[in-house]
């Protein structure tokens, strides 16, 4: 009903429309469209009501809210259910409780901030209130366990591609899935997995975008690790907008990868890869080795040229 009257008033074009048109048309009483306008402008848009004229949607709010979202969304299956929150301690803890309830897959879960954001390796993760992205997909795919980690590789991918379609900024991606610009860190992908040994019960994949948070917002210890899409561009960017274009590039690598593999995935990752080809520090999981970062292998294994021969690493970090 609420988005009903949300599209009336986007039709309308920042014309008024009267509450007795609303209500013909919705074929509901005028109170009742009164309190959804009511309910539309606690969440934060901006309506003009007038007694004569009617109402005016002036402005919607910067929020991530399902109704912004939904009246963007080019997608299929990702996005088409969303649990919007103003206030999660973690998109990933939040989409894991919602797998569990037998949420469906492309559930995504989003929030506008988070109190304990995790990061990849024990890590936490800077998630300020309205400043960026942080959301998380759930998936069910048919494939095996074994090829989880690739669907990290696959989001790196979505993300620099949707980046580079909304703002014109060329990123490049360090293995795994940091996505940087100039060496310091926009966006941070942590992929979890509930399996059996032969079958995926549900992949969450948490992704954090760095985008509207000014150089003095990140706290000291961040601020020359990291950046987001508004410092570089000089100017605001719109989430919704962004966040819209990254589920469609999910959602298309995603049938991909079902239908035929991630052989093409893992190429269009290397064409975005800053790694390759670069002398790399690696901290494994139980080791710490210098070399040569030659390739990854179908499993999204980095292959490592040191004076011991190549190394394949399948976890852990590297320096570039
Ligand atoms: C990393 O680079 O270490 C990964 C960071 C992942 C952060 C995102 S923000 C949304 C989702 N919820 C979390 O708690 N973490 C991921």
């Amino acid at each position: 009903m609420r988005s009903n009257i949300l599209d009336i008033l986007r039709q309308a074009n920042g014309t008024y429309v009267s509450g007795e048109d609303i209500a013909r048309t919705m074929n509901v009483s005028r109170t009742a469209v009164w309190k959804h306008i009511r309910e539309l402008k606690q969440a934060g848009y901006a309506i003009d009501s007038h007694s004569r004229s009617g109402y005016c949607l002036m402005e919607t709010p910067d929020l991530l809210l399902p109704s912004e979202i939904q009246n963007g969304r080019k997608t299929k299956v990702l996005g088409k259910d969303i649990q919007y929150y103003k206030e999660v301690i973690s998109t990933n803890n939040q989409a894991k409780f919602a797998a569990q309830q037998d949420a469906g897959e492309g559930t995504i879960i989003v929030s506008e901030a988070q109190t304990s954001g995790r990061g990849r390796l024990a890590r936490g993760w800077y998630s300020p209130a309205e400043k960026g992205i942080w959301f998380s997909v759930i998936l069910r795919p048919h494939f095996l366990p074994q090829e989880a980690p690739k669907c990290t590789l696959l989001a790196a991918v979505a993300i620099v591609k949707a980046i580079e379609t909304i703002t014109e900024i060329q990123v490049g991606i360090k293995w795994p899935n940091d996505i940087l610009y100039n060496k310091l860190k926009l966006v941070g992908i942590l992929t979890e997995m509930n399996a059996e040994m032969d079958c995926i019960n549900y992949i969450i994949i948490g992704m954090g975008i760095n985008v509207n948070i000014q150089k003095n917002e990140f706290p000291l210890e961040l601020q020359h690790i990291a950046t987001s899409l508004a410092i570089i561009k000089g100017k605001k960017i719109s989430r919704v907008q962004l966040l819209n274009e990254i589920l469609f590039q999910i959602e298309t690598l995603y049938n991909i990868a079902q239908a035929e593999g991630f052989v093409k995935i893992l190429e269009e990752w290397k064409k975005y890869s800053v790694t390759l080809g670069k002398t790399v520090d690696v901290i494994g999981i139980n080791d710490t080795f210098a070399g040569l970062a030659m390739d990854i292998d179908a499993d999204g294994a980095l292959l490592v040229k040191t004076k011991a021969g190549i190394k394949r690493v399948l976890a852990g970090d590297v320096s570039i």
